[in-house]
């Protein structure tokens, strides 16, 4: 049997920065109040660059640290909620630019939890031996759907995007899998579509400009609880322990609620990985970019196992156990 294991990571950031300070330019804010209610002190705002510039842009630089051709990719996932259009996918753009001529290629939506729900769908079908290369990209520019009046939202989020290549191996790379979703709490986190319109519908919204709405208080208590739940169940399902993880890599959207999902795990702060002070939340890009950060930090050693954390609109969540190979 085959396994799943990530081979390399890849991630692209805009270049420009918008800081706290920044912000209160736009709305009555300031970089205390971002800062203490979020963790966040910076993030990075597209100035031109669409989605799929971002995507190909990490997809690139994780071929790069590979021995593969783009040929030898069997499969493209992209993870996103900001594609740049409705049809093509993200994923074939990214497919085309990279030359991978022999990869299927789709999206997938599941908010912040997408890059896990990817490496979800990889790993079976490495096992399966359907594939054997397989690259996934979390990209978003969800800059574009924010209301740059409604302090409450639009000081949380940033762009970029972060890739991950799974390959088969004779060594199991991905021990767990755990998805969940709960479309009863559907409102906790919106940013809607094309609005049903023909002859035979009486239209009833407006057609402005679409922009993320968010229960804050519900997305908090909801995220502590799930990166609870998940981590447990994470570890029972690879028949690991608390203390032989070295990392939580946990979905980047606010310190705050890492550090309380820390205490109710019982988990050191320490354990896990924050980068949002940096890049705010990219949704489904944080895991990938905060993967290629560890790497290139030189902090993930052969043997060492960490554990992936996602939650996000649906409400979706997520996790995986890996061992880094
Ligand atoms: N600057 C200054 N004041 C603000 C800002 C801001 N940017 N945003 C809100 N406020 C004000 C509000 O207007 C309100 O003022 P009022 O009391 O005069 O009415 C006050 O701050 C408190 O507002 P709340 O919304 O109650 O603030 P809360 O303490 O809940 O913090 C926050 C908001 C940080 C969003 C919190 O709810 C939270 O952390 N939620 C988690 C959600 C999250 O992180 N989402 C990210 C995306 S979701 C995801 O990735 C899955």
């Amino acid at each position: 049997m085959k396994y799943a294991t990530i081979i390399a990571t890849g991630s692209y950031l805009p270049d420009n920065i918008l800081t706290n300070d920044d912000m209160t330019k736009l709305v009555e804010t300031s970089d205390e109040w971002i800062e203490s209610r979020t963790g966040i002190k910076q993030r990075r705002i597209s100035t031109g660059e669409n989605t799929s510039d971002l995507a190909f842009e990490a997809a690139k630089r994780a071929l790069a640290k590979t021995k593969l051709n783009a040929t030898d990719l069997d499969l493209i996932i992209c993870a996103t909620i900001t594609p740049d259009f409705v049809m093509p996918s993200v994923a074939c753009m990214v497919q085309d630019r990279l030359g991978a001529s022999k990869a299927a290629a789709f999206d997938l939506s599941a908010a912040c939890t997408g890059l896990v729900y990817a490496m979800g769908i990889a790993t079976s079908f490495i096992e399966s031996g359907m594939y054997t290369n397989i690259l996934i990209i979390g990209a978003e520019t969800l800059s574009k759907t924010l209301d740059w009046t409604d302090r409450s939202t639009c000081v949380l989020f940033g762009d970029g995007a972060g890739a991950v290549i799974l390959s088969a191996s004779e060594k199991k790379g991905i021990l767990s899998v755990h998805l969940v979703s709960d479309g009863s709490k559907q409102d906790y986190l919106c940013l809607p579509a094309i609005p049903l319109s023909n002859p035979f519908v009486k239209s009833e919204g407006d057609n402005s400009h679409p922009t993320i709405t968010m229960k804050g208080q519900e997305v908090f208590k909801f995220a502590v609880r799930s990166i609870t739940d998940l981590i447990k169940t994470a570890l029972k399902k690879a028949d690991t322990t608390e203390e032989e993880i070295k990392y939580i890599v946990a979905h980047q959207a606010n310190l705050r609620i890492l550090e309380h999902a820390a205490k109710s795990s019982g988990i050191s702060l320490d354990k896990f990985f924050v980068n949002l002070d940096k890049y705010g939340n990219t949704s489904a890009a944080t895991i990938g970019i905060a993967l290629d950060e560890m790497v290139q930090k030189d902090m993930l050693q052969a043997g060492d196992k960490i554990i992936l954390v996602g939650f996000g609109g649906g409400m979706t969540s997520g996790a995986i156990l890996v061992e880094w190979n």
